[in-house]
């Protein structure tokens, strides 16, 4: 096991109706004029925004708002948002969404204090300071909620870049799984695959003796595996939803991660096709992340084939533990495709012939990248095709 530090300082405050209580928890962290940022709409027709205002009057938080953030996040609302938090001389940012209005949070609270552009921070910057920013969760997917870090995309030149930074760790995160309950099926099924997809970031690595961790991994997996169709069957049942709202956070604030290598191939490879066609990151994922897996598996056959036996219940195969390795890739793929995921590019509406542009967009060049099989620009291309041929 890798040595490391593990820092996870949100306020976690869980359960039914809780969203009620944001503004003691606003007030708590030190906020005395917030920002309530949301996103296209949902959080307004619940009710949930005018929710979270009566809280924070109740604790006598002055507090302005700002709407219309949109699924994959755009730089033109941060800088927005900077200006009004300026203007009205914010000191908290309270996000009320899913990763889209949080990343955004998180961007507008690095950018108040910074004399420079906030995009500095998605090209290398490592950022120092930041507004207090508080959350109260919508969808179970991004784990921004727990994480320190910011997917935001570039309008000039569709560019989706990422920060991390522990000041960007909320300071407190709502999660009400009740609140999740109005999600389009869809839109719980990415969600998923995005948790899903964050522990197999993290599962598939080279270093060794990880045994807490894997099977932590593997908790959170096995959990989804079981949880996700029976929202998919029945969106009102709370309790599968509490389950799987948890386990975004635990996929996420890296409890699952720690002391061992990581890869985030897969998630550089999707951000590019969701910058490109504006799809869920999820979808974009459920595509990209078996399609990885076939590329990359024969590095490490046994760890595959653990996956397989662990996780999907495959019988291990001793004289062919390879065909056990792709038994479960494919057990993987036929899940996802269950419960409503895309499995290919043309299900996704993406394009073969982007494929050079996405690449190019990648920008490795003659650089290699990721934590468990190093890549480079004509492998990801390699990836992209496996993701264009790809199906049951
Ligand atoms: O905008 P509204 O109207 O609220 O609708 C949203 C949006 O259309 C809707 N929605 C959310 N909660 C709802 C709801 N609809 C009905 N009822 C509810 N309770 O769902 C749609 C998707 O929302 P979004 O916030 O975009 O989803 P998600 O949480 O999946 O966030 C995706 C973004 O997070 C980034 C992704 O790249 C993507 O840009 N990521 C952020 C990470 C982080 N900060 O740590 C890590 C992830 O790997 C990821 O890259
Ligand atoms: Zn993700």
């Amino acid at each position: 096991m890798n040595s490391f530090n593990f820092y996870s300082p949100t306020e976690f405050v869980f359960g039914k109706d809780r969203e009620n209580e944001c503004g003691k928890y606003v007030k708590k962290y030190g906020g005395t004029k917030a920002l309530i940022l949301y996103g296209g709409g949902s959080a307004v027709r619940s009710g949930l925004v005018g929710r979270v205002k009566a809280s924070l009057e109740e604790y006598s938080i002055e507090y302005t708002e700002l709407g219309g953030v949109q699924p994959n996040p755009r730089d033109d609302l941060v800088y927005k948002g900077i200006d009004l938090c300026r203007a009205e001389g914010t000191d908290f940012i309270l996000a009320v969404g899913g990763g889209s209005v949080i990343d955004t949070a998180k961007a507008i609270a690095i950018g108040v204090p910074y004399e420079g552009d906030f995009w500095d921070f998605y090209s290398g910057k490592h950022a120092e300071k930041a507004l207090p920013v508080g959350t109260v969760l919508t969808i179970a997917a991004a784990g921004s909620e727990g994480s320190g870090d910011s997917v935001i995309t570039k309008i000039d030149g569709m560019l989706k870049r990422g920060t991390g930074s522990d000041v960007l760790r909320p300071k407190f995160s709502v999660l009400d799984p009740a609140l999740t309950q109005t999600l389009p099926a869809y839109q719980t099924a990415a969600g998923a695959t995005d948790i899903m997809a964050h522990v197999f970031e993290r599962y598939f690595t080279n270093t060794k003796e990880v045994e807490i961790t894997d099977r932590l991994c593997e908790a959170v997996l096995m959990t989804m595996v079981k949880e996700v169709p029976r929202v998919i069957a029945d969106p009102d049942n709370y309790d599968a939803r509490a389950n799987i709202m948890w386990a975004g956070m635990v996929a996420h604030n890296n409890i699952v991660g720690v002391g061992r290598d990581q890869d985030w191939n897969s998630h550089g490879i999707e951000h590019e096709l969701s910058a490109l066609y504006d799809c869920a990151h999820g979808a974009g994922l459920a595509v990209i992340m078996p399609a990885w897996m076939e590329f990359v598996y024969k590095h490490d056959v046994m760890r595959f084939a653990q996956a397989a036996v662990r996780i999907w219940g495959c019988k291990m195969n001793f004289a062919d533990p390879e065909a056990t390795a792709v038994e479960g890739i494919h057990r993987f793929r036929a899940f996802l495709h269950s419960i409503g995921m895309p499995i290919n590019f043309e299900e996704l509406g993406a394009k073969e012939e982007d494929i050079p542009a996405l690449v190019d967009k990648f920008g490795l060049g003659d650089g290699r990248t990721g934590g468990f099989v190093h890549l480079s620009s004509d492998d990801v291309a390699e990836i992209y095709r496996i993701a264009v041929r790809a199906k049951l």
